[in-house]
């Protein structure tokens, strides 16, 4: 299926449509496809300046935590510029191997620039990929932009091995009406997009970042998303949060 094909919805969309950017949930993927492809080449420097440089040290630090070894086969979905795999490298040393597949073809051709691995278009929700052909599959920050959540839950327990393992890495906003509430929002639905404004990408950064904290505010809460991961077949799903936002769900598939 190509990314431009409209796909089945069932089950839980990680937010409602958002009618401000497109017509409604059958125009989801056509609009995220158009604004990765066109923001691509401004990714990494939005990423740098929102994370102040410290993004692929935290994405390594997750892999870790999560369990990532040396010499495993890691299928990162929704690769983008290769900013997971690149930290996951660093990691799975000469004895590994890594695919990623990402729906847009401008952010993949921004990884292919730097990365020497398996890039294929896809989407998580359909994966491009063999039953039970991986160790770790990991998800950074894209979660909130497939169509659902148990299509997407499904594929990779299909793609992970017996005993492998999920991380996806998400943004959760905090409860409303707290401090920290106001300042997440102040800090990503005010200032970083002012900043991308600022940057290569210009008013199409301006306008990701503007509907990057939209998905955020909008996202259907943990739980729904650990129930989620229950129902699709993994095993002891979990979230672990570190600075009121930073979100890591980690599950297994049974090695049985
Ligand atoms: C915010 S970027 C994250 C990139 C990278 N994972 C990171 O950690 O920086 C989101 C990426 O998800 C991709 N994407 C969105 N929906 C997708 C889907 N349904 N299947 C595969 N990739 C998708 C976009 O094209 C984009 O490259």
């Amino acid at each position: 299926m190509s990314s431009s094909d409209e796909p089945e919805v069932s089950g839980i969309a990680p937010h409602p449509a958002l009618t401000k950017y497109y017509g409604g949930e059958s125009q989801r993927r056509s609009f995220v496809t158009r604004i990765f492809d066109q923001t691509a080449h401004s990714y990494d420097w939005i990423d740098r300046v929102m994370s102040m440089g410290s993004g692929v040290r935290y994405r390594r630090d997750a892999l870790r935590r999560a369990g990532l070894e040396p010499g495993q086969h890691l299928l990162d979905v929704a690769v983008g510029t290769g900013l997971v795999a690149r930290a996951a490298s660093d990691i799975l040393g000469d004895g590994g191997s890594i695919t990623g597949v990402d729906l847009s073809m401008g952010m993949l051709a921004e990884a292919r620039k730097s990365l020497p691995i398996a890039l294929v278009q896809g989407v998580a929700e359909r994966l491009p990929i063999a039953t039970a052909s991986t160790d770790f599959v990991t998800m950074g920050y894209a979660l909130r932009h497939v169509t659902n959540l148990e299509n997407t839950f499904r594929e990779y327990l299909r793609v992970l091995k017996p005993g492998g393992t999920l991380l996806i890495l998400e943004l959760t906003r905090p409860a409303s009406r707290s401090l920290t509430y106001s300042l997440a929002r102040l800090y990503l639905h005010s200032v970083v997009p002012l900043i991308a404004r600022l940057g290569p990408g210009g008013a199409d950064s301006k306008k990701l970042m503007e509907y990057f904290w939209d998905t955020i505010d909008q996202c259907v809460p943990p739980e729904t998303i650990l129930n989620a991961l229950s129902d699709s077949g993994f095993v002891s799903p979990r979230r672990d949060i570190s600075h009121h936002v930073f979100s890591e769900y980690v599950a297994t598939k049974s090695p049985s």
